[in-house]
C-alpha cells in the first residue's frame, strides 16, 4: 500500500488505504473516551487549519485531533487572515509554508484548492476538508467508521442520499466511495437540484423519496447549500421541500425497522430532517461527529508518517522518491 504524501479528495485513494484510515481511526475512538485525552504520536509535529468557509464540527475535530495528538495546532479563519488585506490564496500558502508546518489543513469554496497550492508548496503535506462542491474526503472517511461501527462493512448496503445532491461535497465524495467499497447509492433529489450526468456514479436516481425508501440501510440526509446556490427557484418553499424531501417519522418507518439515519451536519431542523427523526433512536448525527475526530487523528498520524509505506510499490520507484509515496489526487 502506498503512503498518503497528501489527502485531496477520496477520487486518489484505493480501498486498501480508505480501509487503513477507517481502521486506524476506529482505534482511537478509545483514546478519545478516555479520562485524559492525550498521546505522544505527534510530538513536535505543527498543523494550522485554514479555513475560509465556516465550519464547526470539521474545523473543531482538526483542531482536537491534533491536539489530541500532542502537536502543536493553530487555526486561521478568512475573516482573520490578510486574504481580507487583498493577499492572494498562493501568498497566504506560501506564508504559512515558509513557517514550516508538517500539515495545513485548508477549507476553501474553490474545488481544487489543495491540488493548486500542492504544486507550489513541496513540502507540506494537504488535507482538503472541504472544497466548494467539489470532494470533503475526511468527512467520507468519518461516515465509513460510523458504518464500520454499525455494520461492520458497508459493502452490499443501500445508502439513500437525499437533498442538495448538486452543491454537496459530501455527496459527490460519497458516490466515489461507494464505487470503491462496493456500497450503492440511491439518489433523491428534485430536478433542480441534481448535477447533469449523476448516473455516470453508478447510482440510481430517484426524484421520489418515498420510492427510495423501501430497502434503504442508511438515509442519508442532506442540508441545502445555500451558500453556492445561485438559482433561487431550486424549489418553492421550505415547507414544500420538506413535504417532498425531508425526512419524518413516517418516511423512517417506511424504509424499514434497522435503517438508521445520517447527516454531516450542520442540520436544518424541520427542513430536510424532522426533529423527533433527528433525535431518535436510530439516528447516528452524533456518532459521526464523534467519530470525525478519531478519523482526522488517523489521517493527521498518516500523513505526518505514520502510515507504513510496505517495500514493493506497484510504480516501481525508489521510496525516496515523492511520487512513489503516492500523491493522492
Ligand atoms: C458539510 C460541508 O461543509 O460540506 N458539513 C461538514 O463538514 N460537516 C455539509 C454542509 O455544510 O452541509
Amino acid at each position: 500500500m502506498k503512503a498518503i504524501k497528501h489527502l485531496f479528495g477520496i477520487a486518489g485513494l484505493s480501498r486498501e488505504q480508505i480501509e487503513y484510515l477507517v481502521n486506524m481511526g476506529e482505534s482511537f475512538i478509545e483514546v478519545n473516551r478516555r479520562a485524559i485525552k492525550k498521546a505522544p504520536t505527534l510530538r513536535g509535529k505543527t498543523i494550522i487549519n485554514l479555513f475560509f468557509e465556516n465550519s464547526t464540527r470539521t474545523r473543531t475535530s482538526f483542531e482536537l485531533a491534533g491536539k489530541r495528538l500532542s502537536a502543536d495546532v493553530i487555526n486561521i479563519s478568512a475573516s482573520t487572515s490578510a486574504t481580507t488585506k487583498g493577499e492572494t490564496l498562493l501568498d497566504t500558502g506560501q506564508t504559512l509554508a515558509a513557517m514550516q508546518p508538517h500539515v495545513l489543513v485548508i477549507r476553501h469554496s474553490l474545488a481544487g484548492t489543495c491540488e493548486f497550492l500542492a504544486e507550489h508548496l513541496p513540502n507540506t503535506a494537504l488535507v482538503n476538508a472541504g472544497d466548494g462542491a467539489h470532494e470533503h474526503p475526511t468527512q467520507i472517511l468519518t461516515d465509513l467508521l460510523t458504518l464500520k461501527q454499525a455494520w461492520g462493512s458497508p459493502e452490499g448496503k443501500i445508502i439513500t442520499i437525499v437533498g442538495d445532491i448538486a452543491h454537496s461535497r459530501v455527496a459527490r465524495s460519497h458516490l466515489l466511495a461507494a464505487q470503491k467499497l462496493g456500497y450503492t447509492m440511491r439518489v433523491v433529489a428534485p430536478k433542480t437540484l441534481l448535477p447533469a450526468q449523476i448516473e455516470r456514479y453508478g447510482c440510481k436516481v430517484y426524484h421520489d423519496f418515498d420510492a427510495a425508501l423501501p430497502g434503504s440501510d442508511a438515509v442519508y440526509m442532506l442540508r441545502i447549500q445555500s451558500e453556492r446556490l445561485t438559482d433561487s427557484c431550486a424549489f418553492p418553499s421550505i415547507r414544500e421541500y420538506h413535504e417532498a424531501y425531508g425526512l419524518n417519522a413516517k418516511r423512517l418507518r417506511a424504509a424499514g425497522p434497522d435503517c438508521i439515519v445520517m447527516h454531516p451536519g450542520p442540520m436544518n431542523r424541520g427542513m430536510e430532517i424532522a426533529t423527533d427523526v433527528a433525535d431518535s433512536v436510530k439516528s447516528h448525527i452524533l456518532n459521526q461527529v464523534e467519530h470525525g475526530v478519531a478519523v482526522r487523528m488517523a489521517v493527521l498520524t498518516a500523513l505526518c508518517g505514520g502510515m507504513q509505506e510496505e517495500k514493493s510499490t506497484d510504480s516501481g520507484l525508489p521510496l525516496s522518491d515523492d511520487k512513489a509515496q503516492g500523491s493522492l489526487i
